[in-house]
């Protein structure tokens, strides 16, 4: 069956005045109807970007190039109003800073069911309905009083939280969650999880769900991917990944995950070093500074990313870990 998103060979860069910085560095994968893919990597690895690219939302100095096919069409450097077609009812993201999609300006009630209006016809009266029982499921309490107030009268995990239900009020065919529960204590972050899951399972939602965390990974997703430096370093089933990682970075990021059964305050390892300057990126390996694997050929050869089992791949030259 047809993927629900497919890139291919995607690269995101931004023209500053110290020069070009490549922060999407020829990305390829697809998302599967009603799969749920993880997306891991540092801060600064590429992660959002590979999706405000998708969106159509990059900042006036980026570009993107390569190919992003929603349903087989290709979307990427469509016209606005053909990707607002799109965009918030098939296609709909959680983005990592809440003001980044509420517009200040306009209350709640208004944001929320003009997206209901105008991209499933609904009457002003039924989508207000809707709008406030997504929001009643996301825990936002006093729903149909809160509904008309704007977004700078909600505190920062509640405005993480009407976010989350715009997302889901259209039912989208694919949902993008950047980050979604890093701002919110740990009840409402599992709450939130779960509308996610119950979601995916109600509609077969193909969800996309970027976090530092990789115990969110393990309990939601199916595959994984793991990002450095704008590139996906390793992809595979979660399962394989966790109880054997072939990359040395994601190995490195599994040992400085707490595991439940750790004792507490027990010491995490951390992965010593940065990674690289976007600005000047290294010949070959980027992770090279960092890996304690690395050998001569690591240093000017860039290793591709290649299949080193059914479903799973890696970028590094070494044939195990
Ligand atoms: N408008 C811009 N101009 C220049 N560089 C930018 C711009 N927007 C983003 N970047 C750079 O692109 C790189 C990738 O950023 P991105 O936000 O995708 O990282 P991330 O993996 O999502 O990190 P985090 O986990 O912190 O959210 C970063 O180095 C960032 O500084
Ligand atoms: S290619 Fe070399 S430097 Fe890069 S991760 Fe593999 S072993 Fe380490
Ligand atoms: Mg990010």
């Amino acid at each position: 069956m047809e993927p629900v998103l497919s890139i291919e060979n995607l690269h995101t860069r931004f023209a500053t005045p110290d020069g070009l910085v490549e922060a999407v560095n020829g990305v390829s994968f697809t998302v599967g109807e009603g799969e749920t893919l993880g997306i891991v990597g540092e801060s600064g690895s590429g992660k959002s970007q590979i999706f405000i690219s998708v969106m159509g939302l990059l900042a006036a100095n980026g570009r993107a190039s390569g190919s992003v096919r929603f349903r087989g069409h290709e979307i990427l450097g469509l016209p606005r109003k053909q990707l607002n077609r799109i965009r918030g009812a098939r296609m709909s993201m959680i983005f990592q800073d809440p003001m980044t999609s509420l517009n200040p300006y306009l209350t709640i009630a208004r944001q929320m069911t003009e997206v209901l209006i105008a991209h499933k016809g609904s009457s002003r009266a039924e989508a207000r309905g809707e709008a406030i029982a997504m929001l009643e499921r996301v825990q936002i309490p006093e729903a149909a009083r809160r509904i008309d107030m704007y977004p700078h009268e909600f505190s920062g995990g509640m405005r993480q939280r009407v976010m989350i239900a715009m997302a889901l009020l259209c039912k989208p065919e694919l949902l993008i969650a950047d980050e979604p529960t890093t701002a919110l204590d740990v009840t409402v972050q599992a709450q939130i999880l779960e509308l996610i899951g119950a979601l995916q399972r109600a509609s077969n939602t193909a969800i996309v769900l970027i976090t530092h965390d990789l115990g969110v990974i393990a309990g939601l997703c199916d595959r994984v991917l793991v990002m450095y430096a704008g590139r996906v370093v390793e992809s595979g089933p979660v399962r394989d990944i966790f109880r054997d990682p072939q990359h040395p970075y994601t190995a490195g990021l599994l040992r400085s995950t707490p595991r439940l059964d750790e004792a507490a305050g027990a010491r995490l390892s951390t992965i010593p070093g940065q990674p690289p300057n976007l600005q000047r990126l290294p010949p070959g390996c980027a992770f090279y500074e960092r890996c304690a694997h690395r050998e001569a050929i690591c240093l000017d050869d860039r290793p591709e990313l290649r299949r080193i089992g059914e479903e799973r791949k890696k970028a590094c030259h070494l044939p195990h870990l």
